[in-house]
């Protein structure tokens, strides 16, 4: 795929006005994000998100490193152009940045006003713009007449007004409860497929990623340390600020607390098992508990899917003979009955490749 936007050794690094220290927010980072896709960035609070942002659309200088857009070197060019380059850029925010004293149909000319475009031409493109976005029987409403949901959607036509080859989102779905994100969401997506634009998705929320991304980066102090398709970071995430992620979006793994109280209701041992898209997958995975001879008991987990692909994590309780509290004597049921077998089905789904773990606690 062709690469839209290219990012080559790039930092930022500020200097703290008030202690004359410096701050690192952006470190040694080299990216490719490629025309079509949507790219994901994910990151806690500080981990230099918006400041890569502001650096692909130029509103930053980086401190080195280069920034290139559609072919274009944006940190070589003299401002004059590089303002040229921002306007082929969209950019939606967390608090949407409507005028307030615009109606939406003016707030989403308004880019279009200062490109110069006529009148005539500028009614018809604001017209169409609202279309997409569901408002036009809004046009002539004001911001503060709106849901932030609805907002947001003016954000976005205000955003495709220049038609833009790449939007930025930052955090754009933060400010929105869990249905409207999934909303704007899907209006994103919908703008990536069927106009074509690709999208950077700046946010912390790993659920965000994965209902639209097709790739997502995971940044950790001003450094992308992990870049994958989204599918494989969620299936096999490689890093530990990646692992955390994860295990917030996904469900599917026990909690702490959760983990606690299902140990108190079944003392056999509890094990659980990833779940990917591999054909046949369950038929092995019940295949070596029962030549194991080990009985096993769903307790936890959840299958779900990501871009189509299957993805989910299962939690067993795993029992010998006579199952759970059969009397043996020794107190702990069936853990201390015959813990070989366990460890024999146990080491036999590793040995198959199933990933398999026992402190499963998100
Ligand atoms: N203009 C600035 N001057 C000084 N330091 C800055 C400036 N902008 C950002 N920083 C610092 O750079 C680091 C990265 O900030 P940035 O806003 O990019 O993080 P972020 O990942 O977007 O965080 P959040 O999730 O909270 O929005 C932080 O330590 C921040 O304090
Ligand atoms: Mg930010």
């Amino acid at each position: 795929m062709p690469v839209l936007v290219e990012l080559r050794g790039v930092s930022k690094h500020y200097r703290r006005a008030d202690t004359g220290e410096t701050v690192v927010a952006v470190e040694d980072v080299s990216l490719d994000v490629h025309q079509g896709e949507v790219l994901g960035v994910i990151g806690y609070s500080g981990a230099g998100k918006s400041t890569l942002v502001r650096l692909v659309n130029a509103l930053e200088l980086p401190s080195s490193g280069s920034v290139t857009v559609a072919g274009q070197e944006l940190t070589a060019l003299p401002e004059r152009d590089r303002r040229q380059a921002r306007r082929k850029i969209g950019m939606i925010f967390q608090q949407f940045n409507l005028f307030r004293s615009r109606t939406i149909a003016g707030n989403v000319a308004y880019p279009l006003k200062v490109a110069g475009v006529p009148k005539a031409e500028r009614d018809r493109r604001v017209a169409e713009l609202l279309d997409f976005v569901g408002l036009l029987e809004r046009a002539h409403a004001y911001p503060e007449q709106l849901s932030g949901g609805q907002k947001q959607r003016v954000g976005i036509a205000r955003a495709l007004a220049a038609s833009p080859d790449l939007l930025l989102a930052d955090e754009a779905t933060s400010a929105l409860d869990p249905e409207t994100t999934s909303e704007v969401l899907g209006l994103l997506r919908r703008v990536n497929k069927e106009l074509g634009v690709t999208i950077i998705v700046i946010t912390h929320e790993m659920d965000a990623v994965r209902q639209i991304a097709d790739r997502v980066a995971v940044m950790e102090q001003g450094r992308v340390v992990e870049v994958g398709d989204v599918y494989d970071v969620f299936s096999t995430p490689k890093t530990g600020a990646a692992q955390r992620f994860v295990r917030t979006a996904l469900h599917d793994r026990p909690s702490t607390d959760t983990l606690a109280r299902l140990r108190e209701r079944h003392p056999g041992r509890l094990v659980t098992v990833q779940i990917t898209d591999e054909a046949g997958l369950q038929n092995r995975i019940d295949a070596v508990f029962r030549s194991a001879g080990v009985t096993a008991e769903l307790v936890y987990g959840g299958v779900g899917e990501i871009r189509e692909r299957r993805i989910g994590s299962l939690t067993y309780e795993l029992t010998v003979g006579g199952g759970a509290g059969a009397g043996d004597g020794a107190g702990g049921g069936a853990r201390a009955g015959a813990p070989d077998a366990i460890d024999r089905a146990v080491a036999a789904l590793r040995a198959d490749g199933v990933t398999t773990d026992e402190e499963a606690a998100a």
